[in-house]
């Protein structure tokens, strides 16, 4: 037998998260961001859930190939474009479209021979300072492309740092329309949190939106709002069974450091799931969980492969009693994976690609 724990990705739930994203925006059509092999769902367990995207967006040719291979046919996009020149050959061998954000990629594109042209996405930096051309440079970048040969249409992109806080995508947004005002090309602005947050307003609302975690069912702007305020829905379950339970006493330790101490009796279960599975080491005690689909807490250190469990509120769990370290649990509660990665100081985004290769992933 392997180890109980499974994580489970749900098809009809990214479906809906698509159907909310492109609620969102619905003159713009809907890019569905799958880097990171998915935010670590899988591409392959992810495709059938987003395939009523308008394209897949994703960095690694190896993901390209993985979409393309699973017969995807649309738009394929390369955020941040190619890493070397041989890339260029791929790109046009598999029609991909790629960001262009630094003149070393305008180079290689230069003397890249190709027959058929390709689509750009050429990218400002409108102050998140990462990726992209400064407004100043944008323009003779823009030229540049403009007469290259190997360069099909070109499209303007820029990428938010604030869209999920209280700075919000005003000033960016108003350096990036400022800056191509006369330029022609379709436009792609927002992520998740741009998306729920400002695309109704005309002004930030684009031909193309980039949503990623959402599609996912995390809150892009938890805790100020959650989940379900979004109306997301989970589409990764981490699950796992209990393989012990024990009767504490007052005075009572559990775990590596005695980090949590009984002040009462009580019934504390061991489920199998440690860090070596994906769950963040840092949770402290008191990190939500469900068993049998109640809603209880963590005790103590995790360790590598167990975490122990407080079984107060659910005084019929026992030896396999499901647990769900966050998505939905069988019988259908909901626990979002916001509140875990909050216990643990990180965000969702990380416990999705954290989940590690030793656990097995179910189609839902
Ligand atoms: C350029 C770009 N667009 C869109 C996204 C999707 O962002 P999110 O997952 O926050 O929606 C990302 C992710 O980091 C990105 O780098």
């Amino acid at each position: 037998m392997p180890r109980p724990i499974q994580a489970f990705v749900h098809t009809d739930a990214l479906r809906h998260n698509l159907t909310r994203t492109r609620a969102a925006a619905p003159d713009a059509r809907v890019w569905a961001v799958v880097k990171a092999n998915a935010y670590g769902h899988g591409i392959e367990r992810v495709f059938e859930g987003l395939r009523a995207a308008d394209g897949f967006a994703l960095l690694d040719l190896d993901e390209a190939q993985r979409i393309r291979s699973l017969g995807w046919r649309g738009p394929v996009w390369l955020l941040e474009g190619v890493f070397e020149a041989r890339d260029l050959e791929l790109c046009s061998r598999l029609d991909l479209w790629h960001t262009v954000h630094c003149e070393e990629q305008v180079d290689m594109l230069s003397r890249h021979k190709t027959q058929v042209p390709h689509r750009i996405f050429l990218k400002m930096n409108s102050g998140m300072n990462r990726l992209g051309f400064t407004p100043t440079r944008f323009r003779s970048a823009w030229t540049r492309l403009n007469q290259l040969p190997q360069v099909d249409e070109i499209s303007l992109v820029t990428h938010f740092s604030d869209a999920d806080g209280s700075a919000g995508v005003a000033q960016q947004m108003a350096v990036f329309a400022q800056a191509t005002d006369d330029l022609p090309g379709e436009r792609t602005t927002c992520n998740s949190a741009a998306l729920l947050r400002h695309a109704a307003d005309e002004a930030v609302a684009a031909d193309w939106v980039r949503p990623g975690i959402a599609l996912y069912g995390s809150a892009p702007d938890f805790p100020e709002h959650t989940m379900a305020q979004w109306d997301l829905q989970p589409t990764l379950s981490l699950r796992s069974r209990l393989i012990a339970t024990q009767d504490l006493q007052a005075g009572d330790s559990v775990g590596y450091g005695s980090a949590f101490t009984a002040d009462a009796p009580m019934r504390m279960g061991v489920v199998a799931c440690g860090y070596a599975d994906g769950y963040p080491r840092h949770c402290p005690t008191g990190t939500p969980v469900l068993v049998d689909g109640v809603r209880t807490r963590t005790l103590g250190r995790v360790s590598m492969d167990m975490i122990a469990v407080d079984l107060t509120p659910c005084p019929q769990a026992g030896f396999g009693s499901e647990v769900t370290l966050w998505g939905k649990a069988s019988q259908g509660a909901v626990l979002p994976i916001d509140e875990v990665a909050q216990a643990a100081g990180t965000v969702g985004y990380e416990l999705m690609c954290a989940v590690s290769s030793r656990v097995g992933f179910t189609l839902d």
